[in-house]
């Protein structure tokens, strides 16, 4: 595992956007696994910045979100398609047919689940994929459990994640109950694993995540396993590793 301890949250935008820069010149045509969230926000503005420069083309990019909230529309804009777009696919010249997220307002979800799985084999699953982690150490909307669950499902949201996610919607009651989430399986089977992380408030679970036990009740610490994650964090999130 590689670890990048930066200055403060624009030296970890700049150096984690720099991975994916990298991957994408060296694959024009890469499959990026994209994750929403506040953490990776400025990262694409800063990969926004290098389209702008002429440094980086999403021609033959393709991409596959980590999740989407269930019931959620795609105009809704707390919705994470709505996300993606306002803060990346808007602003660059990716093809709207390359990008990819779970349907949120899917009738029949467990079709939903295994259509999105099968679209992220058949396009050989993520070259690269970015994560957040949440204060619970959950990766994608892959909650503590008892288990690590392997593919695409829909998650009951635990009270600490609606809770984190309220400051966005105008109450508690309005965060939706259920997601969709690429299971552990799916983001394991990941080429490359880029996490990032910010602020003191993930100090303690970015300790326990890479260097505590491999535990579902702790699901990013599966990815002590994966042979190629790199980890950028600024010097707040990263003080007590
Ligand atoms: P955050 O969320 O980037 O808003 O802290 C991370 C996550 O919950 O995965």
């Amino acid at each position: 595992m590689k670890i990048y301890k930066m200055k403060d949250y624009e030296q970890m935008s700049r150096k984690a956007a720099g991975i994916i820069l990298a991957q994408v010149i060296s694959r024009p045509d890469s499959v990026l696994g994209l994750a929403t969230g506040s953490t990776p926000i400025g990262l694409y503005d800063q990969l926004v910045k290098w389209y702008e420069s002429g440094d980086l083309d999403f021609k033959e990019v393709k991409t596959v979100n980590l999740d989407e909230y269930r019931g959620l529309t795609r105009e809704n804009d707390q919705s994470y398609y709505y996300f993606m777009h306002q803060h990346l696919f808007h602003r660059v010249n990716i093809c709207p047919e390359n990008v990819h997220l779970p349907d949120g307002m899917a009738e029949d979800g467990e079709a939903e689940c295994r259509r999105y799985e099968a679209l992220i084999d058949s396009l050989g699953g993520a070259d690269l994929q970015l994560l957040g982690i949440g204060h619970n150490g959950h990766i994608g909307f892959n909650e503590p459990d008892r288990y690590f669950a392997k593919e695409t499902h829909c998650v009951k949201l635990q009270e600490s994640t609606i809770e984190a996610n309220k400051r966005f919607f105008a109450s508690a009651e309005e965060v939706p109950r259920y997601a969709y989430t690429m299971g552990i399986g799916t983001i394991m089977k990941a080429r490359k694993i880029l996490i990032v992380a910010n602020g003191a408030g993930k100090a303690e679970i970015v300790k326990k995540a890479f260097f505590g036990p491999v535990t579902p009740e702790v699901p990013a610490s599966i990815l002590q396993m994966h042979p190629d994650v790199t980890l950028v964090g600024d010097e707040e999130a990263l003080a007590l590793i």
